[in-house]
């Protein structure tokens, strides 16, 4: 059998282990060949290829990013796209495909499997916000430089005594905000899935400085205020139609300072929490998933992405993860406010 292999999206670390994890026991195990498209779904509607084999996938399990590259390239946007998918893939000899991507990339590859397109999906963002697996892989090394960021913003907070914003990552879900913002010990954590009262921030803020601490604000950039529009930063659309977010943390310090009269900055951590090495346990969990990913492909489990339960991987129907997000719930955010103020 030849495996065709994409990454899409936004990437993310880990993306690299689950390509290496794949080849390796493909090639290994089940005697298959395998090519890379580049850049996401562009790769089979553009037919960019790389190749892929034990040697193009030595060295690359500590590597951020991908080997493969990415994009939001949407074929089903693209006028003929799923034709010329399916004449690519058949000139290249491919029988079927691993998607390693988000709700973008695996909606494509659920939409696909309607159109005779093997594919087994393997679940990857830093937001998280996938629905059927408990976590993906990505998400816990953007954590870890979120966490690191807040740890030292606070001994700077408190030198100058000003509040400090930390802008995160997180357009539809707080995954982010919330975890980092506990491992770091914010005093406000704001997620999209709640509408923040800057009332109630000032208030928080302003008692965290009347007894002589200085407030770490975590906000996730999709968080928004009462009765206020979403930040955007250039009301562009990508190809799966999401505006591009960012702005939140600039607003809300500017806001803080009026209202409070106390110094407020903002630090933006941006794609800084997608870069470099993945942690150990994103390594872990790309590479479990590459594994069990080749074994549906060898199975002939299509139309499945491979999901983390507990501590098992299992085959979940493409469609449930795509279908709704996963995001986080409200018992857990009321958990956190504990510690705001
Ligand atoms: O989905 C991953 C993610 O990093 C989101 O957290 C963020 O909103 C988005 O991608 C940013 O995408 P881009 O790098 O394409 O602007």
């Amino acid at each position: 059998m030849r495996i065709g292999v994409l990454t899409g999206g936004g990437d993310c670390p880990g993306l690299n282990a689950v390509i290496r994890a794949s080849v390796r026991k493909g090639v290994q195990y089940y005697g298959f060949e395998f090519v890379g498209f580049r850049d996401g779904w562009k790769g089979p509607l553009e037919r960019m290829t790389r190749p892929l084999d034990v040697e193009a996938v030595r060295g690359i399990l500590p590597r951020g990013g991908t080997i493969l590259g990415s994009s939001r390239t949407n074929p089903f946007k693209v006028d003929g796209g799923i034709e010329r998918i399916q004449e690519n893939l058949a000139a290249e000899g491919v029988d079927a495909l691993i998607a390693i991507g988000g709700e973008d990339t695996l909606g494509v590859a659920t939409a696909l499997g309607a159109h005779d397109v093997k594919v087994v999906g393997v679940p990857k963002t830093i937001d998280n916000d996938l629905n059927a697996t408990d976590y993906t892989f990505g998400f816990d090394t953007a954590v870890h430089v979120a966490t690191e960021a807040i740890d030292r913003l606070h001994t700077t907070a408190e030198s100058h005594s000003r509040a400090l914003i930390v802008e995160v990552m997180g357009r539809h879900a707080g995954w982010i905000a919330l975890h980092s913002g506990m491992a770091g010990g914010a005093n406000v954590i704001l997620i999209p899935e709640v509408v923040f009262d800057i009332d109630e921030v000032c208030a928080w803020i302003e008692s965290r400085f009347a007894r002589g601490y200085a407030p770490i604000v975590v906000v996730a950039e999709g968080a928004h205020p009462k009765d206020g529009q979403m930040a955007t930063q250039t009301g562009e659309l990508d190809a799966f139609g999401h505006v591009r977010l960012g702005g939140i943390g600039e607003r809300l310090a500017a806001e803080i300072e009026r209202r409070t009269k106390k110094e407020a900055r903002t630090t933006v951590l941006g794609h800084t929490q997608r870069g470099g090495s993945p942690s150990p346990f994103d390594r872990w969990l790309a590479t479990r998933f590459g594994l069990h990913a080749i074994d549906a492909v060898h199975d002939g489990d299509f139309g499945k992405m491979v999901a983390l339960r507990g501590t098992d991987i299992v085959r979940v129907p493409l469609a449930d993860a795509t279908t709704t997000l996963k995001t986080v719930p409200m018992a857990l955010y009321e958990e956190a406010k504990v510690f705001f103020g």
